[in-house]
């Protein structure tokens, strides 16, 4: 018996990374898995960004665990590309029970996050594109009277700033912050209408996660290098964490363990905003 038995995740951004670990793990406790992600190079982006073969890998992990899966190429900054992928999971797998808003993009390094490209894109992908996934996911979990459960993935830049330099106040880098922030807003909001549907709604803050988004030249370089003693600093003085290490929150909010928790933004950060 899995936690996730009988149950269809949509995970938005699971072709790699955190996304990937969320939808394997799903899988891996019982729940077909569909995936939503763009897989191809923004302009604004400097590190690379995932491929159609990242989310061909995915499937091979899912398919593994005997789920069904269903891979879309979908750029959740496209409200109707969103609609469509939701429809198609929902036609395909009879609903959708679990979500994870997991998309994200972080251009806040090189000459690509001075462009104010990297705002747009970044602020269309990390806020506009969670509340197209949850516009999208609502009606139909509301209809089919099933509850349901939503994860949303902020950051520990949601609670603080990081800009230790002023070439950081770049457009990618303040709009990574401002969407991250914003989404709390959402959830909030989204929390509070659709607990009565036992829909709940929560926030999984992770601190540095060894995925391509910072595990990458450029954030080591124009970042990490230069940064002041203790920046980004934790209380357990650990360095990044793995994706599977969000995953255990992600799937803990999820599953009925937290049947009583939503509206919550829940820190896997080694202390980080303690610090
Ligand atoms: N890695 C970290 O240190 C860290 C820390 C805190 C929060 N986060 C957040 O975690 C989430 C997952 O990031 P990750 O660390 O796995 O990075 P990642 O770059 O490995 O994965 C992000 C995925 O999102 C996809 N994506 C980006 N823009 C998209 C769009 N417009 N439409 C559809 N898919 C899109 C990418 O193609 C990629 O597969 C993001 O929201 C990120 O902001 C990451």
């Amino acid at each position: 018996m899995g936690r996730f038995d009988g149950k269809v995740a949509l995970v938005t951004g699971g072709a790699r990374g955190q996304g990937r670990s969320h939808a394997v793990r799903l899988a891996a406790e019982g729940a077909d898995v569909a995936v939503v992600d763009v897989c191809r190079q923004f302009d604004s982006v400097q590190y690379a960004m995932s491929t159609p073969d990242d989310l061909a890998e995915t499937e091979k992990l899912v398919r593994e665990h005997g789920r069904q899966f269903l891979g879309i190429q979908g750029d959740v900054r496209d409200v109707e590309q969103v609609e469509a992928a939701v429809r198609q999971v929902e036609e395909q797998f009879g609903g959708i029970d679990l979500v994870c808003a997991n998309a994200g993009i972080l251009p806040s390094t090189g000459p690509h996050a001075q462009r104010l490209e990297a705002w747009f894109d970044t602020v269309a992908t990390n806020l506009s594109g969670v509340f197209f996934t949850l516009r999208a996911v609502t009606p139909g979990m509301v209809e089919r009277g099933r509850g349901g459960a939503v994860v949303i993935t902020g950051s520990t830049s949601s609670f603080r700033g990081v800009a230790y330099k002023t070439e950081m106040l770049n457009p990618g880098h303040m709009a990574y912050g401002a969407a991250k922030s914003g989404v709390l807003a959402l959830m909030r909001n989204y929390a509070m209408a659709l607990g009565r549907y036992g829909i709940r709604v929560n926030t999984v803050i992770p601190a540095g996660v060894d995925t391509p988004m910072i595990s990458n030249e450029f954030f080591t370089r124009d970042l990490q290098a230069d940064a002041p003693p203790g920046w980004m600093a934790n209380v357990m003085e650990h360095g990044p964490v793995q994706p599977g290490d969000i995953s255990d929150a992600v799937l803990f909010l999820l599953s009925d363990q937290a049947k009583f928790v939503t509206g919550t933004a829940l820190p896997v950060d080694m202390g980080t905003l303690l610090v």
